[in-house]
């Protein structure tokens, strides 16, 4: 996958105000947003045009974990791992997703595709075992459903 060139980054940043350091998050939400991760090459320009220093970009990058700096899936598919879910069977719904797309956990698919994450609690425990796959949730699944679900994402 190339980096994004400076003047597709130029093209997002056009659209927030400059030299506004609160700005700043709403900016890197929208480069994830359209690139899929923030890539390590557009922190100069968006520190020319915030005014924040690289480092302090860096530093609210790697504290927040909705922010990836390496390229990641199309779709993220994050299966729970929480105490409701691991009650009801997530692991061999864990297992069934690694076989499917042959990949471990935080690992990306050769065509950038799928990204796989698991979660500590998906906040619907009554659903459990449960799968968030971009913003869809899929509830009280089983391993038998799981392709069904992974092939029709487009
Ligand atoms: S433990 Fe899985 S959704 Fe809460």
């Amino acid at each position: 996958m190339q980096p994004p060139t400076d003047k597709q980054i130029k093209d997002v940043l056009k659209d927030f105000e400059p030299k506004k350091e609160n700005l700043l998050i709403p900016i890197l939400q929208k480069v994830q947003e359209v690139f899929g991760y923030v890539p390590p090459e557009s922190l100069n320009l968006i520190s020319k045009h915030t005014n924040v220093a690289r480092s302090k970009i860096y530093g609210v990058l790697t504290f927040y974990a909705q922010f990836s700096t390496t390229p990641r899936g199309k779709y993220i598919v994050r299966p729970c791992r929480g105490t409701a879910c691991h009650v009801r069977g997530a692991k061999n719904i864990l297992s069934k997703i690694k076989s499917k797309l042959k990949i471990e956990d935080g690992e990306t698919t050769p065509d950038y595709k799928f990204t796989l994450e698991t979660v500590a609690c998906l906040g619907a425990c009554a659903l459990a075992p449960t799968v968030v796959i971009g913003k869809d949730y899929y509830g009280k699944l089983t391993p038998d459903r799981i392709d069904a679900i992974i092939d029709s994402c487009k």
